[in-house]
């Protein structure tokens, strides 16, 4: 069963609570909330008091990814607003295996993040750690990018990993997905989906969320 997060970078921002309820009446399963500090990318977005204000307007899981430097100071933060997956950057993690204990230590799920040149084995040595692989299909800041078909062997690989070493890993992709894109995800391995600009730029939220589905 593959599931759909919309990203909220690519909602209307002034009538946010009802862009979610609507994606989640469409049949979306996770809300994918991108947070940016202007320093790891080129963009500045969301803290933990708008995951605090989105968190009674949905029943929706909150899937929280972490663009910042410096996690570890924010992890708290961001779990008390109510998120229920901690997503982190491998680029952003100077000792990653105690980031991961710090977000499992506030009950949330923990995943990892690899940019689109960072390579998967960089999450040998975790894997068993976390619930979530995060790879980017983009290179992290906006959305509305072009999908990276250089992300395709990644998620093979994940997949490959995951058989081995944690059969129940949600193998997550971030970037360009769209109808065609989500096809060659799926059939590489990846179980959830991120998509913004194909969600929110769709009026019709549930003819979008489907058509993303295989
Ligand atoms: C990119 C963000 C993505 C973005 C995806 O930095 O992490 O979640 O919102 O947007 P689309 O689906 O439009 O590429
Ligand atoms: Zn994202």
């Amino acid at each position: 069963m593959v599931k759909i997060a919309p990203s909220i970078l690519s909602a209307d921002f002034s009538r946010l609570g009802e862009e979610i309820k609507d994606v989640e009446r469409g049949g979306a399963d996770y809300i994918h909330v991108d947070v940016m500090d202007g320093h790891f990318v080129p963009n500045i977005t969301i803290g933990p008091l708008l995951v605090e204000a989105i968190r009674p307007v949905t029943k929706l899981p909150l899937d929280v990814h972490l663009m910042i430097e410096n996690p570890d100071q924010y992890i708290k933060a961001f779990a008390n607003a109510g998120a229920d997956y901690i997503t982190v950057h491998v680029e952003a993690c100077r000792h990653l295996h105690r980031t991961i204990q710090l977000i499992k230590s506030t009950g949330a799920k923990a995943g990892v993040v690899l940019n689109p040149a960072t390579p998967v084995e960089n999450l040998r040595h975790i894997i068993e750690d976390v619930d979530m692989v995060l790879l980017m299909s983009v290179n992290p800041g906006f959305g509305g990018q072009k999908f990276l078909t250089s992300v395709l062997p990644k998620i093979r690989e994940v997949k490959k990993l995951a058989d081995l070493y944690h059969p129940e890993l949600e193998i997550e992709v971030d970037g360009g997905v769209n109808e065609e894109t989500a096809k060659l995800v799926v059939e590489a391995g990846a179980n959830v989906l991120v998509a913004g600009s194909a969600v929110f730029n769709n009026k019709d939220r549930e003819a979008a969320i489907a058509s993303l589905r295989p």
